[in-house]
């Protein structure tokens, strides 16, 4: 495992948006796993920026999203299709239909489910998978339980999850029960992990993550065995590693 501590946003955004271009430009047909929430807004700041003074061109490169919530429209403001269109796709030149997002809104989601699995087949493997961290431990929306699954399936969210996330709705109501994830088979498969994780609140679950034992109540544990982590913390969430 390679961690760093940074002592100012700025410089965790600068740090993880340089992995990711320096990767992009030594393989221009790169494949991206990306994730979305408040972590990785800031990256994606800085790969728009990188974008834009021309360092850096994404034609070639193919994504596949983490997960989207179970029914919300794809323009819905709070879909994972709307925050990738915002934070990133509209100000790149990655094209269209090599952005990869689990559709929530199939009519089948099993088979829609079936169809990611066998685009992520085509791909092979990621590059570079990007993940954020749960306060439970969930990396995707892979939450804790008894056993895991390996490939992208149909989750139901935890109550924790949907707090979490509430603050993007107007009232808990809102969120979503369920959502489409990729599954920790799909996530270890990727050839490096980028693991960011920000904030005090986060300090001790990515401790246990990262040191604890390994189990499945904590999904994030399992990342301990990949040979290729990287893992970004600001100094709240670093806390415990100093
Ligand atoms: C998002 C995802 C989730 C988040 C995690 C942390 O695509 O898969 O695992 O990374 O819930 O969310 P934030 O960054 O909002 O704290």
């Amino acid at each position: 495992m390679n961690l760093h501590i940074f002592q100012n946003q700025q410089e965790l955004n600068e740090a993880g948006a340089g992995i990711i271009t320096s990767l992009v430009q030594m393989q221009p047909k790169a494949v991206l796993g990306l994730a979305t929430g408040g972590t990785p807004v800031g990256i994606y700041e800085e790969l728009v920026k990188a974008y834009n003074k021309g360092r850096v061109s994404f034609k070639g490169v193919t994504t596949f999203n983490l997960d989207e919530y179970v029914g919300l429209p794809a323009d819905h403001s709070e879909s994972y299709r709307t925050y990738m269109q915002q934070h990133l796709f509209n100000h790149i030149d990655l094209p269209a239909a090599q952005a990869h997002i689990p559709n929530g809104n199939a009519v089948d989601l099993e088979a829609e489910c079936a169809h990611y699995n066998e685009l992520l087949e085509e791909a092979k493997q990621i590059d570079l998978q990007i993940l954020g961290l749960g306060h439970n431990g969930h990396i995707g929306f892979n939450e804790p339980d008894d056993s895991l699954v390996s490939g992208t399936h149909r989750v139901e969210l935890k109550e924790e999850t949907r707090e979490a996330n509430a603050r993007y709705f107007n009232t808990i109501d809102e969120v979503p029960t369920h959502a489409l994830t990729m599954g920790v088979g799909t996530i270890l498969k990727a050839k490096t992990i980028l693991l960011i994780v920000r904030g005090a609140d986060k300090a001790e679950i990515v401790h246990r993550a990262l040191t604890g034992p390994i189990t499945t109540e904590i999904p994030a544990t399992l990342l301990q065995t990949h040979p290729h982590l990287v893992v970004l913390l600001d100094a709240e969430a670093g806390r415990l590693f100093e």
